[in-house]
């Protein structure tokens, strides 16, 4: 099985019991996640969408983190997305809405 180009991990603030409590899933990022899947299709990116625990950046969140580039983005929302992918596939990033990675 060939893996993903990308991976898009989207917090989505679960515990350890699986329940979803914090400050990215009361921001909505569970909403996020179609529009994400419907990006990658259209666009026909070769990525995959994953839900997370909190990235302990809570009040940034929501937070969106692209694999492999190790890129953290805050205070996600459905215009940043549009964005986000837009230059994803090219290897560029959206420097206003990073909040971690390996160079800052
Ligand atoms: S709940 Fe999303 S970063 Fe903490």
């Amino acid at each position: 099985m060939k893996t993903p180009a990308y991976r898009i991990l989207v917090c989505n603030s679960f515990l350890f019991s699986g329940e979803p409590q914090g400050v990215s899933d009361k921001q909505g990022s569970p909403e996020f996640l179609p529009l994400l899947e419907e990006d990658i299709i259209d666009g026909g990116l070769d990525a995959l969408v994953n839900t997370t625990g909190c990235f302990k950046a809570c009040e940034l969140g929501p937070v969106l983190v692209d694999y492999p580039n190790n890129w953290w983005y805050g205070e996600i929302t459905e215009d940043k997305i549009q964005e986000i992918f837009d230059v994803l596939e090219d290897g560029k990033v959206v420097g206003d809405y990073l909040i971690a990675c390996n160079w800052l």
